[in-house]
């Protein structure tokens, strides 16, 4: 993993800040002071979060290695108040987690690109392990290009389904601690020979379900915390589609498929050292996926742990 860009980029007004000390209260990083009734920079690290910058009263504090370009949206107003805990309506923001559900029947009607474009800006919204903000997305907008990589994870599968065939490979992989290749012919080989049978004799998409487009959810090199950062930013989309009228569905054969062949991360002019998490098919959804009410979910797993309850 590359180092972490820690550097420290704030710049502090003198002749505005009145030295509350609120903006090092609110610093993660310690890279704040007061001195002579003054915040000053003290710390020869940042996370550059922009926190002192958000809370300072009196806007005495800027961030250079910030700007708001990745926040300005295309395609519909924004709200740039911000809302204290417990001044959003926790009734809608559930009620929209609820309706989001994978939609596997699309139109066939492209996806315009600012439209893309914006809901990668809305994957910026996530936050990301040292605030590191190491997406990279990239946008495959037309039918054409979906079928393209569609193409490279059919030809990943048929050579894995070979493989998986191999009865000794299999048993010996799993003697020596790489269990993989067995549980996915037990779980999903039969599955993907038929899907891949399926797009040679009819042309029926099980891969993608027929998405006019695909966003590939990955990070650069210098990520801490890659995968979880990809997948924050992740659903923030999948729930920014759902309000903007777009159905999405996660597609894990194709970040299988990504991971296990960096020929197809190639292709794609994804440069070395970033990688994939997540896959997101997405377009209109067509009238089949018009649901009528929010089905529940199955049991939950939750438990209580506090040594001094005595209940
Ligand atoms: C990591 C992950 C991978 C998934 N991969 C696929 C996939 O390859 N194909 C697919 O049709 N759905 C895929 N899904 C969608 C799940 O089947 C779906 O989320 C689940 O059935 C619950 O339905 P809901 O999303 O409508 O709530 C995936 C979901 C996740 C979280």
């Amino acid at each position: 993993m590359e180092k972490i860009d820690r550097q420290v980029s704030v710049v502090i007004n003198g002749e505005r800040c009145i030295g509350c000390g609120t903006c090092i209260a609110v610093c993660p990083s310690g890279t704040l002071a007061l001195e002579a009734g003054q915040a000053i920079v003290s710390g020869h690290e940042s996370l550059s979060c922009g926190h002192c910058e958000a809370a300072c009263p009196v806007e005495a504090i800027r961030i250079g290695a910030l700007n708001n370009d990745s926040q300005q949206f295309a395609t519909f107003r924004q709200q740039t108040d911000w809302l204290a805990p417990g001044s959003a309506d926790i009734a809608s923001l559930v009620q929209l987690m609820r309706s989001r559900r994978s939609c596997r029947n699309y139109q066939d009607r492209p996806v315009p690109l600012a439209v893309l474009q914006d809901l990668v800006k809305i994957g910026l919204t996530a936050p990301s392990g040292s605030n590191c903000q190491p997406w990279a997305f990239t946008l495959l907008p037309s039918r054409a290009a979906v079928l393209h990589l569609g193409d490279m994870i059919g030809a990943f599968f048929r050579r894995l389904n070979r493989m998986a065939d191999r009865y000794l490979l299999r048993g010996a992989l799993r003697m020596i601690g790489r269990p993989e290749l067995d549980f996915y012919f037990r779980n999903y080989r039969n599955a993907v020979a038929e899907a891949l049978e399926a797009w040679d004799r009819t042309g029926r998409d099980l891969l993608f379900h027929g998405a006019p487009a695909v966003i590939l959810v990955g990070t650069r090199a210098d990520a801490a915390c890659p995968k979880e950062d990809a997948l924050l930013a992740t659903q923030n989309m999948l729930l920014g589609a759902h309000a903007m009228g777009l159905g999405t569905c996660l597609i894990g054969f194709a970040v299988s498929a990504l991971k296990q062949d960096p020929a197809i991360l190639k292709r794609l002019d994804i440069p070395d050292g970033e990688s994939v998490h997540a896959v997101i098919a997405l377009g209109y959804p067509d009238e089949k996926e018009i649901y009528q009410r929010l089905p529940g979910r199955k049991a939950l797993t939750q438990r209580v742990w506090d040594p001094d309850r005595s209940d």
